[in-house]
């Protein structure tokens, strides 16, 4: 008897391992990494300790799509290039902008919207009341970004101050106190940080219209898996509706 019931436990034993094994095998689904840089509202930004925004989203439907688990890794907007060239993360979707520059060292996917720079200034007395002010003018921008790209080849030379910025908050914060004279970034965070920050507005003035797509490995599958991906989302209805509930104008 003793015999028998040991043999059953022993036969449970193997079973339940086995199930569990088993389960663990289906339920475990590969991770594709997103390098991003969450300081960057309404696309990437933290809500309590969750990443979430436009670009989380959409992440997060292509990676249920192809099947794969998203892990977003937070770093510095610089980094993210060099991220996704060195195969630290897979892709990389920062609200980022399609530039030559960076198309030799990554490549990118279709776009998913579209976004041009625009200049913060102080409510009163502001020195900068149109682009060609930038000319003299003290400008933060965020590090690497197209904005720092923009105004660093264009007016630098003609006596502007580029002050670089790890976060765009850092940029507005200098310009709230008075430390620069204008902050040159992106139309839907600019209209964040307004909202968030009394005494500073938008000037009417935007230039520089930019694709934002995500970045891969160069010659990764990875692309046109995304790219499939992509389109069913668009055509589907769900990228619109994604970036319509982050952005209500
Ligand atoms: N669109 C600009 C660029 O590509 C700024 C992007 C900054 N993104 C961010 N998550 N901080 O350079």
């Amino acid at each position: 008897m003793k015999k028998i019931i040991a043999l059953v436990l022993a036969a449970m034993l193997v079973c339940t391992s086995a199930v569990m094994l088993a389960s663990c095998g289906d339920g475990e689904k590969k991770e594709l990494h997103m390098a991003t840089n969450a300081f960057f509202e309404p696309y990437e930004y933290y809500e309590g300790d969750k990443i979430v925004g436009i670009d989380a989203e959409i992440a997060e439907a292509i990676c249920d799509k192809l099947g794969y688990e998203l892990v977003i890794d937070d770093m510095d907007f610089d980094s993210i290039v060099t991220a996704v060239s060195s195969g630290k993360a897979d892709f990389g979707m920062a609200g980022m902008t399609v530039t030559d520059e960076r198309k030799e060292s990554v490549d990118f996917t279709d776009s998913y919207t579209t976004a041009t720079q625009v200049i913060i200034v102080p409510e009163k007395d502001a020195k900068v009341k149109s682009v060609n002010d930038l000319k003299k003018a003290s400008i933060g921008v965020q590090l690497g970004t197209t904005g720092d790209i923009y105004v660093s080849d264009k007016y630098e030379k003609s006596g502007a101050k580029i002050e670089r910025f790890n976060k765009g908050a850092d940029a507005v914060l200098a310009l709230t106190q008075g430390k620069v004279d204008a902050v040159v970034i992106d139309n839907e965070p600019a209209k964040a940080f307004v909202d968030q920050n009394e005494g500073i507005e938008i000037l009417d003035d935007p230039f520089a219209d930019e694709d934002y797509a995500i970045c891969v490995a160069k010659d990764s599958e990875l692309t046109d898996q995304i790219n499939g991906a992509l389109k069913e989302l668009k055509d589907d209805g769900t990228v619109k509706k994604i970036i319509d509930k982050y952005i209500n104008d």
